[in-house]
This record gives C-alpha cells, structure tokens and sequence, in this order.
C-alpha cells in the first residue's frame, strides 16, 4: 500500500488543536500511527510547513494532559505534518492540493488517503466535489465528517446523495464521537455479553428509560453556530438518539459493522412517530436565563438579543416493537446545568407486592441500572437490602463499577479511538447514511412544528439548574422524577455543584 496521508480540511479551527491533533499524537505515541505517513492541514490561514508544526506543538502543549507529553515524541509527531494554505470552497485550490500530494506520495495516483472534514458544516457539501473533479476520490480513499450531517431531512438526503455520487458508502465516516467513548461500547458488553440481563430487557420489567447529555457550561464562542442550531439539532438528533439505540436495539446476530447498523437502524424506524399533542405535550424546550455568576443565553456572544433558539429539551418517547410497546423513553440534554454527565438510567419495574417498607415509611424503592458514559465511567445497580438490626427496614445500595477498577488502563479518548478505526476500515462505530436520514425523518417534524407555530412554548431556566420546571411535569405524569445524576454513582459531588 502507498504511503498513508491524511487530509484535514479546517486544520486551523478549534476541533483540529483541541480533539483532532491531541488523538493523532496519541495515537502516534502508542505505535497505531507509524512509518512514513504524512498529516497534511489546509484551511485558508497561511502557515509554512514549519509554521503550522509549531502552532501545532504549543496547542499539545496546550490540551495534551501532563502525563501524555513527552517533548522527543511531540517532536516527532509534528515532524509528519504539513501545511497547504486552501480555500475549501474554490474548486480552482484543488489541483494545488492534488499536486502536494502527489508529491508526498511519491506516486501520480495517490490512494491511501484519509480526508477529514473539519470545516463549517456549510462545506461538507462542497469538498467531495472539488475532491472528485481532481480525481482523489480513488477507490482506497476514506473522508471522516464531523457532525451536523444536515440540518434536517431534505438536507441530510442531499448530502448523503452527493457523497453517493463521490465516494461508495463504505468510504463515508460520519462520525459521532458518542460511540467512541468506552462506555457507550460498553453498553453492548453488559447487554449482550452478560445472561442475566436479557431476560428482564424488556417491556414485562423495564418500567421507564432515562437518557441524559448535559453540561455545565454555555455555548462558549460558538453563539453564531448554536443560535441557528440548537439542542435538538446539535446533541438530540445525533448523541442522545444513538444512545437511545444502544439501549433499545436487538443483538446482532454478529458483531459486524453491517449487523450492528442494521439494528441500529431498525430502533430509528421503530420511534413511533410523534402526534401534534405529543408535539406540545411531550417535548419541553428551554433556554438559560443569567443567574449569580452566569450570563443568559440571550447575553453570549453571537446570539440574537431575541432567540428563540432551545438550549435545553426534555422529550418523551416511544419504540413501536414488541420488545419496547408501552415503555417510555425519556430524554434530555441542556447546556448550563449543575453538572456535565452523560448517562442511561434503566428503571425496573416494582416488584408484584412489598411487604417490606423503606427506611422512613413508603416502599422500597424499584430497582434501577444507571450506565454512566462520562464522566466518572461506570455502571451502577441499585438493589435494596435489608438495614442492620431490629425491624426490617430496607435501603437502596448501590453495586457499582467504575472504569477505574479496570487495573489502571486509562479509558481511550473517543476520537483517537474513531480515527484509529477509520484508518483499520471498520464502520461499525460510525453512522451510516440510511440511519442519517431515518433519524431525521423522525425530528425533523418537531423542527417543522417550531418553525410553523413559533409561539410554541421555550420556557426560562436559570443558568445552574437542572432546567425548566415543565420537564419536571412530563416525568410526574409517569409518576417519576428525573433521576439527579450527582447521586448516582460515589465521588461524583465534585462533578455537581448543586
Ligand atoms: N469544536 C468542537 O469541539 C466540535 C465538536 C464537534 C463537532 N464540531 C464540528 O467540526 C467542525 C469544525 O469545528 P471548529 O469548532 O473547529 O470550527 P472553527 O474553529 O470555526 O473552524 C473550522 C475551520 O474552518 C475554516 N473556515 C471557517 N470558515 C470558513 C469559510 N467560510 N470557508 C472556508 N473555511 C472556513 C477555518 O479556517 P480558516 O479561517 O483558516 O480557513 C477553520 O480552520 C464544525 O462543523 C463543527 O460543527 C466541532
């Protein structure tokens, strides 16, 4: 195989100095990136190759964690990079771009390319394009695009139509860096490698399915992107809806990148489709307003004084099959909330009758399984057990795991982990274009609906909270609360500032 050179286009923007660089050192560190290979950035910065490797060595300087830098091996690393000043958007850059790498190859042909698309989403459109009309969308070449893929339907169907007409599917990585995380794997080792779950994941015993993506911070410099994003686009669509998948899909009859995206896909055609009351009962959206020390959302940088913009969605869902009729699925995300976690909660059902009491009166508490993906990674059983003593008193403990117990192997980083397999060719942790589009199938109608009725209900939260009271009320009617993640797992308070 030719020598191996990687494509990043947006090399001068924050995803490459902050995820991108940082996972291909550590991949270089750990020998998965090896022998003569090149990573060539272009963006419309001018840096000379020298140039662009030292900005590179200060930004790892920067985001490399002290223990994962080590100077000779940095050195090394940004001795493979190399810099082509571009304009992604001009057709006539190309040639230029197809010369260097020629050059670097050592071949007419070049083939053993890797693109990675890492510009503003308004380009993903544009570079396959200009790729094709130089002829390197070669048969061995693979592109890696960043999320959003879309905006809604339509545009994810013309995107996926125009890299069906680049490139064959197998060569498009849409990557969602959710399922690189270890814990997300994870969720298919405790469903599938472990007997005693199957039986009971299912309707007679799942009770109800929390899914929460949150954080404690605003939307940071990127105002002019989330004000026309928002949290349905930018984490429900994608992040929240795989998780929902790994929760709810069947197991593959092999562990294939085709078989496990089968079923993945089969959850998205089972959502069932949301009614107008669902549109208005069943979907809370919510925005931060300043607190004590934090600024609104209307306050950022980049966002209309008037937004309308979500940061905050609460939703309940339903999966038409027979495995999940009946049992909710609820979800949510925000930006400015007490703490950044990111978790599944399985809730059992209550046992038949309780002759036992909880400590204090009311029943025992339902047992639950809370699959925490970051951070803090673990899972965590709550069962009840009796208290020491007289009487018979029951209390909710928890049989926990944390990643930590693994013996020290640190939890990769999710984009290491992606990029790695990109460059092996296995899909499997990547979204396919079909499940793209049957995701945004799905949304697109609350889209529609915002859009059509823009009186639709966008309720205040202070910045800090765990959102709008209304999201409270949706749980209630399933006589539920939303589980409070900072008491799910042991050292967790100095994640939560509540
Ligand atoms: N940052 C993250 O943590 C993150 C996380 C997930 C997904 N993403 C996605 O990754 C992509 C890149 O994000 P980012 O945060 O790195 O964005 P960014 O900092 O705004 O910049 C991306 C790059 O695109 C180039 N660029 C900007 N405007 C351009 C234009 N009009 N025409 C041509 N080139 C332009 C910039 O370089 P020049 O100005 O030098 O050309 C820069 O190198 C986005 O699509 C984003 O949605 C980012």
């Amino acid at each position: 195989m030719d020598k191996f050179v990687m494509v990043i286009f947006g090399a001068s923007g924050d995803l490459t100095k902050r995820k991108l660089m940082p996972a291909l050192y550590s991949l270089f560190r750990e020998k998965r990136l090896k022998g003569d290979f090149n990573i060539l950035g272009t963006a419309r910065t001018e840096y000379s190759d020298e140039g662009y490797a030292t900005y590179i060595l200060q930004e790892l300087k920067e985001f490399l964690k002290a223990e994962e830098q080590d100077e000779r091996t940095m050195t090394d690393f940004v001795g493979h990079l190399r810099y082509l000043p571009l304009d992604p958007s001009q057709e006539d850059h190309y040639p230029a771009l197809k010369k260097r790498l020629v050059e670097l190859c050592g071949t007419e042909q070049p083939d053993n390319l890797l693109f990675y698309l890492a510009t503003p989403p308004s380009l993903y459109g544009v570079v396959p394009l200009h790729l094709k009309a130089v002829g390197l969308n070669t048969p061995h070449a693979r592109i890696i695009v960043e999320k959003p893929f879309g905006y809604d339907l339509e545009s994810a169907q013309k995107l996926n139509q125009i890299y069906g007409s680049v490139f064959e599917e197998r060569q498009v990585y849409r990557i969602d860096h959710f399922l690189g995380k270890e814990t997300a794997q994870n969720m298919l080792a405790l469903r599938f490698a472990n007997g005693v779950f199957e039986p009971l994941w299912n309707r007679n015993y799942i009770d109800y399915v929390e899914v929460t993506a949150v954080e404690n911070l605003g939307i940071e410099q990127r105002g002019g992107y989330y004000d026309t994003s928002g949290a349905l686009r930018d984490m429900v669509q994608n992040h929240l809806i795989q998780l929902v998948a790994l929760t709810a899909m069947e197991p593959p009859a092999v562990f294939n990148a085709d078989s496990f995206r089968n079923e993945v896909l089969k959850v998205y055609e089972s959502l069932t489709p949301l009614t107008e009351e669902d549109l208005n009962e069943h979907i809370v959206r919510g925005q931060y307003t300043a607190s004590e020390h934090r600024k609104g959302y209307r306050e950022e940088k980049g966002v209309a004084a008037d937004s309308r913009t979500e940061t905050y969605i609460a939703m309940k869902l339903g999966i038409s099959n027979w495995r999940w009729a009946g049992v909710p699925f609820y979800i949510r995300t925000g930006k400015q909330m007490p703490t950044k976690v990111t978790e599944v909660v399985v809730h059992f059902r209550q046992t038949p009758h309780q002759m036992f009491h909880a400590i204090g009166g009311g029943e025992p508490g339902a047992n639950s399984l809370v699959i925490r993906i970051q951070p803090n990674e673990g899972s965590v059983l709550k069962i009840g057990m009796k208290m020491p003593g007289a009487g018979f008193e029951v209390k909710q403990v928890s049989l926990d795991f944390t990643y930590d117990q693994l013996g020290g192997v640190p939890s990769g980083d999710a984009y290491a982990r992606l990029i790695d397999d990109c460059i092996q060719g296995d899909p499997t942790l990547f979204t396919r274009g079909d499940a793209v589009e049957a995701s945004w199938r799905f949304f697109t109608p609350v889209l529609k609906y915002w859009k059509e009725h823009p009186d639709t209900a966008l309720y205040g939260y202070p910045a800090g909270t765990w959102g709008p009271k209304e999201s409270e009320a949706m749980m209630h009617e399933h006589g539920a609360e939303w589980t409070n993640p900072c008491k799910n797992l042991t050292n967790t308070d100095q994640y939560c500032e509540l």
